[in-house]
């Protein structure tokens, strides 16, 4: 095997890239695509770990019979039953109807529930160990992280843990496979965005497994979804760390809808009284433009939030709607939060945003600032105090 794919003696990586599907659960745009990632252990037995997307099960079997360079498939470790990970599961057993599949009782109701497969499985349960000869897998349960059914195995002789969605990200993998063997620059802020676009709701159970593994040595995390962590493991704990307890940086996102471009100029100034008065973080995404996937991320970033929005059919503009569920389904806690907005007859929406807000805990911090018809600079008379009310509450 290349030491790119054996990235640790005995241990292969036998994933597939995906570079043509567009949206991520029909939902997050793949600009660079995704890896659904697998690995196999050799040893005196062998194990599988996880599968990978049903579009590329040929594929992915074509990896396997590779890497088993003629070997006997012994075991199935299944982390995860999303079926970016376990749609491949039943042609895994069907080329290799010898294998045992290993994981959980909530895995393998669904593995029966998806797959119609319930013969020749090994349950195992927290603190449950698997030997395979001179390595063996330890398995840890970690709920919501992020299915209820997820588990964690780690390989104590090796000191490699396989993580399942947790420390993956979106991004293909452009030939390495380990962050040593590549330029990892392109993840970091994939990372934060598939964070808060799948896992960013389940903040709580991300902390409870991260406390499973505290005081575990690690050599390498292998997630399901881009590259495999070992030199910059510091990096991407502490990041996932941080993004599980909310912790933002310094900044400010702005977020608004504009039809006419009215609303859109009271965002462009608030943006520069928030630069002039030292904030340099500052995201300004036109959500008509902006898929709400990155307007997340940037939330997920930055400490402060600002959403303005021109009241339409008499409530809020509906990509602003659309972005405020989405942050409601998140359980964010509370940030420093004001709005803004415009009309033509009726306001109403900058009204409606600051309710909203009530409503998810986040009480608006400056009374909404809202203008009728076009705009001028002597219709921001409410930036000021707006900007200032936020950066009181940034401090
Ligand atoms: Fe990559 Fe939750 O599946």
């Amino acid at each position: 095997m290349s030491s790119i794919t054996e990235f640790v003696p005995g241990i292969r990586y036998v994933g597939v890239n995906d570079r043509t599907k567009s949206l991520f659960e029909g939902l997050w745009p793949l600009p660079q695509g995704v890896s659904y990632n697998s690995y196999l252990i050799i040893d005196r037995k062998t194990a599988l770990i996880d599968t990978a997307d049903g579009a590329f099960t040929d594929r992915f079997l074509a990896n396997i019979e590779q890497a088993l360079e003629g070997r006997r498939l012994d075991y199935l470790v299944i982390n995860h039953m999303e079926p970016d990970h376990s749609a491949s599961i039943a042609a895994v057993r069907r080329s290799h109807p010898e294998v045992t599949l290993v994981s959980n009782a909530k895995a393998l109701a669904m593995v029966e529930g998806y797959y119609g497969i319930c013969d020749a499985v090994l349950e195992v349960k927290e603190g449950d160990t698997l030997s395979l000869g001179e390595r063996s897998l330890l398995f840890r349960m970690t709920p919501m992280v992020h299915w209820p059914e997820t588990m964690m195995s780690y390989c104590p002789e090796e000191k490699i843990l396989f993580s399942g969605d947790a420390f993956g990200c979106f991004g293909a993998l452009d030939g390495g496979i380990a962050d040593r063997d590549m330029d990892t620059d392109r993840y970091w802020d994939e990372m934060v965005r598939y964070y808060s676009n799948i896992v960013g709701k389940y903040g709580s159970p991300v902390q409870k497994a991260l406390e499973k593994w505290k005081g575990t040595e690690l050599r390498a995390i292998c997630p399901t979804h881009g590259p495999v962590w070992t030199e910059q493991l510091p990096r991407v704990a502490g990041l996932y760390d941080r993004m599980s307890r909310y912790e933002c940086e310094p900044g400010v996102v702005i977020a608004y809808g504009s039809m006419y471009g009215n609303t859109e100029q009271m965002a462009e100034e608030l943006a520069r009284r928030f630069a002039a008065r030292g904030i340099r973080r500052i995201a300004v995404h036109n959500l008509s433009v902006s898929h709400v996937s990155y307007v997340l991320r940037d939330i997920f970033k930055y400490r402060a939030l600002v959403v303005g929005s021109p009241t339409y059919n008499g409530g809020i503009y509906p990509p602003v709607a659309a972005l405020l569920e989405q942050i409601g389904e998140r359980n964010l806690p509370p940030r420093p939060f004001a709005c803004f907005g415009s009309f033509t007859w009726a306001g109403t929406a900058a009204r409606r945003i600051a309710a909203w807000a009530e409503g998810v805990k986040w009480p608006v911090c400056a009374a909404p600032v809202e203008f009728r018809q076009g705009y001028d600079r002597a219709k921001a008379a409410g930036c000021d105090a707006l900007v200032e009310a936020v950066l009181a509450q940034m401090e």
